[in-house]
């Protein structure tokens, strides 16, 4: 039912429930992906670590459950966390839930799993826990989770943690191990009373500067800074990583942090909270993003699409100069656009031919914000259709450019190569595969482009 929302350019697992992305590693030539996943349900719980791997980031080739819960050993749920690969041996972190004690907000533990033979299997370290509450006992801590493990270039390897202090606090906390089985616990690294839990953390070393990541069950944040151990985190920038982020678009990113030429590429969890209420979309929730790449200049930071994903552009389907018409559910586009100060344009995608259900991507130059009006865009009544807004600056020269990828259920954009805006949007019927470019005054047309999408997946 409804087999036009599935994603098929996107990856997601054969059937069932997946959220994060985990364990983003890269190993001789395979990109490995693993993520929370229910094999037995389309709903959350009995969490397993879900795994695939692509030779070029777009292809994934689905591979079995690397791991999950061993109940004999009083583990629930294997929740999110991250993979150091030293001396050919593969280590995942990831945080271990129980019942009663051992919940997520009181008993979580850290525990690792290592692989030798290239990540197929994976076995427990007998050894577990690998980091225990003990390792801060003047902290009123809880709901400690979603290690995240990298190698800094002092070769020292680091984790960061993310938790609640004294029952009200969002905050990140720094370890640091000479071999990755003894940690000491060095500080905590940034603390916030916006938010009590800051999801999924990643600390990020680009060049000279740091990019810090937190998703706070809202938009995820991030802030541009330098690091030393004895001033700890000093942030230059921050701000919204994605203007669809959270529970109703793109969450819980994850980085490769071992890609050759130090590339910093993420994926993130396109999440589809905002159809939970609707049951009669059955059988599958949950995608993960394309990869997309983050470069700093200075301290700004710009996320685009990682290059790889132009390889899913197939047919060329039209470059029109004047008025713009494509249709399918999988759809690519490049725009590109000279905009006067008091210019406008409107997409319309995923559109039935009338226009009856719809859902518009609107800039206004004057407003500087590009927003994604999903109100018409299903037919469905207990699917979230709020406005996402990302704000968006022209470039000097007065031009907007936009890429696009339209799968389904899921529009993921980019505008001028450095912002993003994320949106799930479930249309009702068949034909909503319709898209339409009006141009308001004082908006050129430099270069439309769109795209058939390969099909990656069944
Ligand atoms: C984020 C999250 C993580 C946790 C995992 C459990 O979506 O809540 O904090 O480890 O999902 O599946």
């Amino acid at each position: 039912m409804y087999e036009w929302l599935r994603p098929a350019c996107h990856f997601l697992p054969e059937k069932n429930w997946m959220n994060d992305p985990n364990g983003l590693c890269y190993l001789n030539g395979e990109y490995h992906l693993f993520y929370q996943h229910n094999p037995e349900a389309d709903v959350w719980g009995d969490i397993h670590w879900g795994h695939a791997v692509s030779r070029d980031l777009i292809h994934w080739e689905r591979l079995p459950i690397a791991f999950g819960p061993s109940r004999e050993l009083g583990e629930k749920h294997c929740y999110s966390g991250s993979i150091a690969i030293q001396d050919g041996i593969a280590r995942a972190f990831y945080t271990s839930v129980g019942e009663g004690a051992r919940g997520p907000e009181n008993g979580a533990e850290q525990w690792m799993a290592y692989s030798t033979d290239d990540l197929r299997t994976f076995t427990k370290d007998a050894n577990h826990p690998v980091l225990s509450m003990s390792v801060h006992p003047n902290l009123r801590l809880t709901y400690w989770r979603d290690p995240f493990v990298f190698q800094g270039e002092d070769g020292l390897w680091y984790a960061v943690l993310s938790g609640t202090l004294d029952g009200v606090r969002g905050c990140m906390l720094l370890y640091a191990s000479d071999d990755l089985r003894s940690w000491r616990f060095l500080q905590v690294l940034y603390q916030t009373g916006e938010y009590p839990l800051l999801e999924c953390p990643n600390l990020i070393p680009i060049g000279d500067r740091y990019v810090m990541l937190y998703s706070p069950v809202a938009q995820i944040h991030y802030h541009v800074g330098t690091w030393t151990l004895q001033g700890g985190f000093v942030t230059e920038r921050s701000g919204i990583l994605d203007g669809g982020s959270g529970r109703h678009g793109f969450y819980a990113p994850a980085t490769y942090m071992n890609l050759p030429g130090k590339r910093r590429v993420m994926m993130g969890w396109m999440s589809d909270k905002g159809r939970e209420n609707q049951p009669d979309i059955r059988g599958w929730a949950g995608a993960q993003s394309l990869p997309r790449e983050m470069t700093l200049e200075g301290s700004r930071l710009r996320v685009d699409f990682a290059s790889e994903c132009r390889i899913l552009r197939q047919k060329e389907i039209l470059d029109f100069r004047e008025s713009l018409h494509a249709e399918g559910f999988q759809i690519g586009f490049a725009l590109s656009l000279k905009m006067a100060a008091d210019a406008a344009f409107t997409l319309t995608l995923l559109s039935t031919p009338k226009g009856d259900q719809r859902t518009l991507l609107r800039y206004d130059a004057a407003e500087g914000e590009l927003r994604l009006e999903r109100e018409a865009s299903t037919g469905f009544d207990r699917v979230d259709v709020s406005v996402l807004c990302q704000p968006v600056a022209l470039l000097l020269n007065g031009a907007l450019e936009l890429e696009i990828y339209v799968d389904g259920s899921i529009i993921e954009m980019c505008v001028n190569h450095e912002e993003m805006l994320t949106g799930r949007v479930y249309p009702s019927r068949p034909d909503a595969c319709h898209h339409f470019l009006w141009l308001g005054g004082g908006a050129e047309l430099l270069e439309a482009k769109a795209w058939q999408l390969e099909r990656i997946l069944d």
